[in-house]
């Protein structure tokens, strides 16, 4: 598979950090209901620094940006240089596809979308936008490529990341823009035992849960949180955060949520809408 990208890995154990929705702008002063997201972007960055996390590299699940400008994805490259590990990324339904491909795959950011971690281990990420639309689908194509990527490794177990989501949030506005069709998804990984779990962003909050037999994790965006079981839109207070994904020899998955502490970015909690 000439996607495919060999992630030779130090230790026994592969840590993979998924950051999420950072929805940049052309501007880096513009604001998302009243949070500047190239800041708080800026911050999550910073206090993953701080802490020093020996990770192997870094799943970007997409809305990298939010008005598909060059500079946003320009400036998305910058700010990962510094760590000098590799970079995955997805498409979300605010993405521009064309730009993506244009800016993003130099150095640190890889085009790749099937990954080998070490030994054991690999992950597969999918794009599923509907251009245009909020709501996501995997397409024939991207179920194909599932299916062929899974039946060639079949003995590794595999990480599944997405952008939308899979689980409903109780948020009646905010699950209409699910994926529409998981029945296909499940269908594809059914017959692959060593299938273990799926990681997606799009909703902007935490969920450590479980969808048939797979475990299934979602996490804070890097600027605005919205809120769980509500009818309306709403926003969370809640800080804005990464995941820290550990993907053992014997399959099995530790993982935290990690969220900012030394800076505040509290958006307008009276917007209505998004
Ligand atoms: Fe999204």
């Amino acid at each position: 598979m000439k996607n495919t990208f060999v992630y030779q890995a130090k230790r026994p154990i592969v840590k993979v950090l998924q950051i999420t929705d950072p929805h940049l702008f052309k501007d880096e002063q513009t604001e998302l209901l009243g949070v500047n997201t190239q800041a708080s972007f800026g911050q999550v960055l910073k206090e993953i620094q701080q802490n020093d996390t020996d990770f192997d590299l870094i799943f970007a699940t997409g809305d990298l940006v939010q008005d598909g400008s060059e500079e946003g994805y320009r400036r998305f490259v910058e700010m990962l240089k510094p760590f000098g590990k590799s970079v995955f990324w997805i498409p979300g339904n605010h993405d521009f596809q064309p730009k993506m491909v244009e800016y993003l795959n130099q150095p640190p950011v890889q085009s790749a979308k099937h990954i080998l971690l070490g030994e054991h281990w690999q992950a597969m990420l999918l794009d599923s936008q509907v251009y245009g639309v909020p709501h996501g689908e995997l397409s024939q194509y991207q179920l194909n490529l599932l299916k062929e990527t899974l039946a060639k490794y079949p003995q590794r177990y595999t990480l599944i990341v997405l952008h939308h989501h899979l689980l409903p949030t109780n948020s009646a506005w905010l699950d209409q823009h699910n994926l529409r069709n998981p029945h296909e998804l499940y269908e594809v990984l059914a017959p692959f035992e060593k299938v273990k779990a799926i990681v997606y962003g799009h909703i902007h909050q935490q969920v450590d849960s479980q969808w048939y037999r797979y475990q299934v994790m979602a996490t804070p965006s890097t600027c605005i949180q919205f809120k769980a079981d509500s009818q309306n839109f709403a926003l969370d207070a809640v800080p804005p955060g990464w995941r820290e994904i550990e993907l053992h020899p014997d399959g099995s998955i530790r993982t935290t949520v990690k969220r900012i502490r030394q800076a505040e970015f509290l958006p307008n909690m009276q917007e209505e809408g998004y």
